[in-house]
């Protein structure tokens, strides 16, 4: 019973956050793994209120949560801390429709863990901060083994394919292909 109560309300919750309500939100991926020394993507989206905004009247910024005087992320890059200036970015478009907030942190290093919010800013109208929507990165410093995939049978002579699936948290710098492995008997 509880559980059903819990599923009506998100339910509502969700009708009136996407349908109805003029306020502002972010959804912000809680927790993440950063590998050390590549970099890490946040996947971030938010609702503004007037929804048509243009991205020239919104400011997004991500700072620490702790601290909100230090940004990670800024429009001005002067105002970004020296820890993290030149190696954040919001690949996404901020401005409507897509109101992407996706924060991205390159060449991560051991201390960056955070946890970083994200806020936003309507320029010359309300000002608002998301202070709830933050991210806290766990630090690995290798990446998981890769997953090989092998075919139930392997036939001496018949050519085949091995399927080798690595998880990484970093789009726009891939692991590179390790190429084709030669089998000998
Ligand atoms: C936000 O932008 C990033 C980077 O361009 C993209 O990978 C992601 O799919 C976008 N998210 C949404 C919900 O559109």
């Amino acid at each position: 019973m509880k559980g059903i109560l819990v599923l009506l309300w998100l339910c509502l919750q969700a009708i009136f956050t996407t349908g109805f309500s003029e306020d502002w939100t972010a959804q912000v991926v809680p927790e993440m793994k950063a590998l050390v020394e590549s970099c890490v993507v946040v996947p971030c989206t938010s609702n503004y209120p007037g929804k048509k905004e243009s991205a020239s009247r919104i400011r997004g910024i991500w700072h620490k949560k702790d601290n909100k005087k230090i940004n990670i992320y800024h429009e001005d890059s002067t105002l970004i801390s020296d820890n993290f200036k030149g190696r954040t970015k919001l690949p996404g478009h901020l401005g409507a429709p897509d109101h992407n907030c996706t924060l991205e942190i390159d060449e991560v290093k051991d201390h960056d863990n955070g946890p970083y919010c994200f806020r936003a800013e309507l320029i010359e109208a309300d000002k608002f901060s998301f202070v709830e929507k933050c991210v806290l990165f766990t630090m690995i410093q290798r990446p998981d083994p890769p997953e090989v995939q092998e075919p139930e049978t392997l036939e001496e002579g018949v050519p085949t394919t091995l399927k080798c699936i690595v998880k990484h948290t970093c789009p726009s710098l891939p692991p590179l292909s390790p190429g084709v492995i030669k089998m000998v008997k």
